[in-house]
């Protein structure tokens, strides 16, 4: 469970702005929720708290019953570590390792003993097992992004954050990004920042931001319906609130399957 309570965050650039303000909501177990909002409305600020990568100015967000607040950086650092994979948008693979290091760098770092088999197992979950001694720059971008995906969950993390995951690729490299984030859905609670409305409403929920701020959250269990059917749920209200409080149940209708598989095809054209 994520709880997210008046999360703010400020930058003071000789006057203060604020990217985000007061945002409220829990993500239960295992949930898939979707982060959508116009450019610059605070999606990756979000994301970056919510992963423990930044500090929030005002408010807390815990994890597992965890403050993050209160965790010094070591300790932080553990937690993301053993916990929480991160899929950045521009990748942000280390360039002087290859891929098979990249992927096995989170695991190494915990000191497993394991580590270069058991990713070598999730390069060729990816597809990737014949570019495992490639460095990033000979890598495509879809191939950095597999990569990515893969580093982001080779330790089994309880949540997988991603951060438009789809969002430089071509179609079908989107395709194939957006069938492994859906089959991490099974495993770990993923949280997703997307442009991509198709792709939004594959979620369980889908968190609207503005200026900062959440404007509505919708639900698309039971068919995914439009944020303006009945299921949509304006920010604010006290029957948003209650929503946004509730632990939710996480899995879709076949119906519901069928409908994210057939848009998983459809892919990420934006
Ligand atoms: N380090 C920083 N210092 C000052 N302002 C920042 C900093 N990081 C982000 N911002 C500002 O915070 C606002 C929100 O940025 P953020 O990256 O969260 O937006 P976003 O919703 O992810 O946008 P996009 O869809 O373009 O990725 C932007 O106006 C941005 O300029
Ligand atoms: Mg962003």
């Amino acid at each position: 469970m994520i709880e997210i309570q008046s999360l703010g965050r400020d930058y003071v650039r000789g006057a203060t702005l604020t990217v985000l303000d007061n945002v409220s909501f829990s993500i239960a177990d295992n949930e898939f929720v979707s982060i959508t909002g116009p450019s610059g409305s605070g999606k990756s600020t979000l994301l970056g708290l919510l992963a423990g990568l930044d500090r929030p100015t005002r408010g807390s967000v815990s994890i597992e019953g965890q403050n993050l607040n209160q965790l010094d950086e070591a300790s932080l650092s553990r937690f993301r570590g053993s916990r929480i994979g991160f899929v950045f948008q521009n990748f942000q693979l280390v360039p002087t390792l290859t891929a098979l290091e990249n992927v096995s760098l989170p695991l190494k770092l915990q000191g497993l003993a394991d580590a270069d088999s058991r990713a070598r197992s999730l390069l060729e979950r990816v597809g990737l097992s014949d570019r495992s001694d490639h460095y990033p720059t000979q890598l495509s971008g879809g191939e950095m992004q597999r990569v990515a995906i893969a580093r982001a969950t080779v330790i089994s993390p309880s949540i997988l954050f991603a951060d438009e995951p789809t969002g430089n690729l071509d179609s079908a490299s989107g395709d194939n990004i957006i069938s492994l984030l859906l089959e991490q859905r099974s495993r770990c609670t993923v949280v997703l920042v997307t442009h991509n409305p198709e792709l939004a409403a594959l979620a369980d929920r889908e968190i609207r931001l503005k200026d900062g701020m959440v404007e509505e959250i919708v639900s698309h269990r039971g068919g995914g319906r439009s944020a303006k059917g009945k299921n949509s749920s304006k920010a604010g209200s006290k029957k948003a609130a209650k929503k946004r409080n509730s632990p939710s149940a996480s899995k879709g209708s076949s119906k519901v399957t069928r409908s994210r598989q057939s848009v998983a095809r459809k892919g990420s054209r934006r």
